[in-house]
């Protein structure tokens, strides 16, 4: 073997120690930039996209480019091309301006690469991530025998309890799937609820038909008599409820089911409680906010979104549960590739994932720099922003819908203003602060949420200036 005749590392994909500094130097001081740039200008995408589909043709891959030319024309074209999150004026659905130590765990995890399927492969990432799984669980009550794990978003966490609960509901699940139980799944949650469960249903396998969506109180809550009522319509008609998911902080208005009530009923119906608590579930790190949530130490299983309210980067979830055994169950595979393969310490063994990758340093990071206090300072910010947007628009004639004590208001226009949707899309065009229509209780409101840590009182009378503008 002639050793000599390796050819080098190709030096676009891997440049020298010296020109990678160089590059890692210029892009620090570009993105620095650039950040300056977006917390300034328009929230909305200002791009012309038929320009971009051109320009993007023109890429056929067939030359190199310096990587520092595609490098400006990405963020370029980013600062253009998308809704800035980073914006302190964005008011938008639940994705956050992301957290420094966060973006930074983003950067350590690029760098290692490490592989999380198995322990054996990253044994500190491994333990680092279950750590702050069991210290997420303790500040909602569980104890000891809390487990879980990171997911891509609560769309994957969610799903990960629906698979739990129907392995709990029969002993066959496993083997057989549906055809196991003696009758149709059903699975229960408000009507207010994330409508990903219907995707869930359906990738579970359990069909769309297997979700009921509960009535709610006519204040955005499920209506625990009408839950009960569904479930015992379903069984007399021979149908196999499953779970109850109680929603802890709707996306639409940021109202909290009845989670007691939840939990007796699913206690008496011998069903799975899951509390989706994607974004609500932040208000855990808040000493003063956190009792809005009590009862969560009932559920079987939760699902936080770490990156909404605790402001990771995307995406970044936390599933939590008692049942290290179901998941167990549920995941397992053998395989004598894997450098490892422990049943309740393998992330590929307990979750929906293989590959993975390492999410939970993001929520470490912020959590060792500021502690829960600062998360917890963060939280509680978010609930004064909407505060003071709140009182401000009352003032100028608007009516709130919801009385939700998290961070989010859906608000009523007076009439001089017109209808919600053509409000919000002037708003949004403006640029000037982005908002969202949406409906709560039959009726159209604007929905404004706190989601940027940096949102100050010139953002928040910016905002309200631009929501007065008239037509
Ligand atoms: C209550 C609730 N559950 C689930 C989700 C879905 O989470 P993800 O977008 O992270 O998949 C959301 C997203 O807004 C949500 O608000």
């Amino acid at each position: 073997m002639n050793s000599k005749s390796l050819p080098g590392a190709v030096p676009a994909l891997f440049p020298s120690a010296a020109e990678r500094a160089r590059l890692e130097d210029w892009l620090s001081l570009e993105l620095a930039a650039a950040r300056r740039r977006v917390q300034a200008g328009p929230v909305a995408p200002t791009i012309d996209m038929q320009q971009f589909r051109a320009e993007l043709e023109r890429f056929d891959f067939a030359e190199p480019r310096p990587l520092e030319d595609a490098l400006r024309w990405a963020i370029e074209r980013l600062e253009q091309g998308i809704v800035q999150m980073s914006n302190p004026r964005y008011f938008g659905l639940f994705n956050p301006g992301a957290n420094f130590p966060a973006q930074c765990a983003d950067r350590l995890a690029a760098s290692f690469n490490p592989q999380l399927a198995s322990s054996a492969s990253s044994p500190v990432p491994v333990a680092l991530e279950s750590h702050v799984i069991r210290a997420v669980a303790q500040r909602a009550a569980f104890g000891d025998d809390a487990t879980g794990h990171f997911a891509t978003g609560g769309s994957e966490a969610n799903y990960t309890a629906l698979i739990c609960a129907l392995t709990a509901a029969h002993p066959h699940f496993s083997a057989d799937g549906v055809r196991a139980f003696a009758g149709p799944v059903k699975f229960y949650t408000s009507r207010d609820c994330h409508i990903a469960w219907l995707k869930i249903a359906h990738q579970a396998g359990v069909g769309r038909s297997a979700l009921r969506l509960v009535d709610t109180d006519g204040r955005g809550r499920m209506d625990p008599a009408a839950l009960l009522r569904a479930i015992t319509a379903d069984r007399a008609a021979g149908a196999v409820p499953v779970m109850i998911i109680a929603t802890a902080g709707t996306t639409g208005a940021g109202m909290i089911d009845p989670l007691h009530a939840c939990a007796d009923i699913a206690k008496q119906q011998a069903l799975w409680l899951h509390i989706d608590a994607a974004w609500g579930g932040a208000a855990l790190a808040s000493n003063r906010l956190r009792g809005l949530l009590a009862g969560i130490e009932r559920a079987d299983s939760i699902t936080i979104d770490a990156h909404k309210w605790f402001a990771t980067t995307m995406g970044c979830a936390i599933f939590i549960s008692r049942r290290a055994d179901l998941l167990s169950e549920a995941f397992h595979a053998s395989t004598s590739f894997m450098p490892s393969s422990i049943s309740g310490v393998d992330p590929y063994l307990n979750s929906v994932q293989w590959s993975r990758r390492f999410l939970g340093l993001r929520l470490f990071l912020a959590l060792a720099a500021a502690g829960w206090e600062g998360l917890g300072a963060h939280v509680e910010r978010g609930v004064e922003v909407i505060e003071r947007v709140k009182e401000r628009l009352i003032a100028s004639g608007w009516r709130i819908a919801n009385d939700s004590p998290l961070a989010v208001l859906d608000a009523i226009p007076p009439a001089a203003l017109g209808e919600v949707r053509a409000l919000v899309r002037r708003v949004v065009a403006s640029g000037r602060a982005w908002v969202a229509p949406t409906t709560f209780e039959g009726q159209d409101v604007v929905r404004i949420c706190a989601t940027n840590g940096e949102t100050g009182m010139a953002d928040v009378e910016a905002l309200v200036a631009a929501l007065n503008e008239r037509p």
